[in-house]
């Protein structure tokens, strides 16, 4: 299959999900392998909607070891309950930081990230891994993006 990674630019944000979400979804089908589906899910998001970094990372015993990701290099490990990751695994629950230094304990990772985005994925009441988005600017989250990178998360899993 060719990939289809480009999307009108020109389109808002919450214009560009469904179309990313077709594009994620035809990408995976038929791959079970869940880094390979990590690895086209952070290059779908971070190249079509200008964020600073988007990744996973899996959660490993206590600590959450960074798996694929496109932007800068990022931490290898955070050790949970740490940072904003940490506490998204910690609490279950998906974490919108309208500013990181305002979020005690926020991991800087690079000095551009103003806002964040996490999102666990949980199976059997355990975390196996979450998505993490970073964006430069500040408040730069909403409903759109939470809903959309909340299902995105959800399928490249077996
Ligand atoms: N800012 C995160 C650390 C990971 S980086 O953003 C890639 C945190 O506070 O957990």
């Amino acid at each position: 299959m060719e990939p289809q990674v480009s999307i009108d630019p020109n389109l808002s944000r919450e214009e560009k999900y469904p179309i990313l979400l077709k594009q994620v979804e035809a990408l995976i089908d038929g791959e079970d392998d869940l880094i390979a589906n990590m690895a086209n899910v952070a290059a779908l998001i971070y190249n079509n909607l200008g964020f600073h970094w988007v990744g996973f990372y899996r959660k490993i015993g206590n600590e959450l070891v960074l798996g694929p990701f496109q932007g800068p290099v990022a931490c290898t490990r955070i050790q949970i309950p740490n940072g904003v990751c940490g506490a998204a695994v910690e609490q279950k629950k998906i974490m919108l930081v309208p500013d990181v230094n305002q979020f005690p304990g926020h991991i800087a990772c690079s000095p551009f990230s103003k806002s964040e985005l996490v999102l666990p994925f949980i199976e059997n009441d355990e975390v196996k891994w979450i998505l993490d988005i970073d964006s430069s600017e500040l408040d730069d989250f909403g409903d759109a993006d939470k809903k959309y990178c909340d299902i995105i998360n959800k399928l490249g899993h077996n």
